[in-house]
Formats: C-alpha cells, structure tokens, sequence
C-alpha cells in the first residue's frame, strides 16, 4: 500500500537507501553506495510538506519510498529507493505514478528528476518508464541547479542527466 511517510519512520527510510544503494557496488560505483542518505532532519522536511512517499509491506512496514518536491516548472523526484528486499516487483513504477497523480493534482505538466545515465537500473529504467532525456539547453533553472549540485557532490564522476515524463492523466 502506498501512503504518506509518517515521522518517526525517517531512520527505516534511511535504512532502506543505505540497502538500496549496495548495488552500486556492482557496476564500480561504490562512492554511490558510500554515500551518506539524507539524515533525519533533511527527510522530515519532505514529511512534513507531504512529499514523501512509503510502499508499506503487509506489516504496515515501508520497503520503498519517493520523494517529492515543487519546483517553478515542475514536480521533481528526489529519491526513490525500493529495499532489495522488494526490488523488480514494480514498486518503484508504482510510487512513480502515485507522484504523478500528484502532480497532476497541483497542476504540474511534467515529472522530473535527475539520474544516472548508464546505470541500467538509473536512465534505461526511466526510459522504459517514459522518461525522456533532457538537453542542457532544455533546463530550467531549478534542474541546472540540481544537477550543480549533485556535481559540486562528486556525482557528475559518471554521466548525470535529468529526465522528464509529461504528467497523463490517471484515473483513481
Ligand atoms: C531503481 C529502483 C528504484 C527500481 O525499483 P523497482 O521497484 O525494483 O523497479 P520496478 O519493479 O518498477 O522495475 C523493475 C525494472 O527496473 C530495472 N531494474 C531494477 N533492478 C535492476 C538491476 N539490478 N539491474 C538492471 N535493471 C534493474 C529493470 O528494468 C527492471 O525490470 P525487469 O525486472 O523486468 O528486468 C530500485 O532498483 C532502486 O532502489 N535502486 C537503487 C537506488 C536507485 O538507483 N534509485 C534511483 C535513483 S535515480
């Protein structure tokens, strides 16, 4: 089941992006996988604007999470992680489209975030998705933002790109 993100599980979504984030290893990219998760706090700001997303196992437990926020030109995925756990079950897919009716609900036309070029699970996932890669020149100021950042963070050691998918109308 999907639903919002309570506060006292931020330290279970940490943990679930720690787990999440050991595949990285395989393809080399054990910095990926060193990298610290957003701390409690930092998670606890998207809670509390409703913009994090849990996939609860049948315990009430999450084993995904996605979040969400509201840039000028719009509603941006800044994480999502399924624990290994549950991966290939299409969790990741669904959370994907909860965040698009949710965007859909505050009027955004496009969902966005940025990735990993050639990590298979990264950009060719989001592809499959219906993600499409955007140009430099294509960005606004808040994704060139991001992406500046996640650079100044030692991301951009591997090809970084930001992708987007038009919001579609879902119904429910
Ligand atoms: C990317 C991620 C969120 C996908 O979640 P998921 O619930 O497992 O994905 P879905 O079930 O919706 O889709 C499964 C598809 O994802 C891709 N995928 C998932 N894991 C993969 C892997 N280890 N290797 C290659 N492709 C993979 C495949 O296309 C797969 O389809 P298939 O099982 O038919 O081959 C999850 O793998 C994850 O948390 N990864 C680590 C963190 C991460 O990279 N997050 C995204 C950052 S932008």
């Amino acid at each position: 089941m999907i639903r919002a993100a309570r506060r006292d599980e931020m330290e279970r979504l940490r943990g679930i992006e720690l787990a999440a984030g050991e595949i990285f290893r395989s393809c080399g990219m054990d910095a990926i996988a060193d990298d610290e998760p957003l701390t409690v706090t930092e998670l606890a700001l998207y809670q509390a604007r409703g913009g994090a997303l849990v996939f609860a196992d049948a315990s009430d437990i999450p084993v995904a999470y996605l979040l969400i926020e509201y840039l000028d030109g719009s509603a941006h995925v800044e994480q999502l992680s399924v624990h290994p756990s549950h991966a290939r079950r299409g969790l990741g897919s669904e959370l994907l489209d909860v965040a698009e009716k949710r965007a859909q609900a505050e009027g955004f036309e496009w969902l966005t975030l940025t990735t990993f070029r050639d990590v298979p699970w990264n950009g060719p996932y989001y592809r499959r998705l219906g993600f499409e890669e955007l140009d430099p020149e294509m960005l606004d100021d808040g994704l060139r933002g991001i992406l500046d950042c996640e650079g100044l963070a030692g991301l951009s050691r591997w090809p970084r790109i930001a992708m987007r998918r038009r919001v579609r109308s879902i119904p429910g």
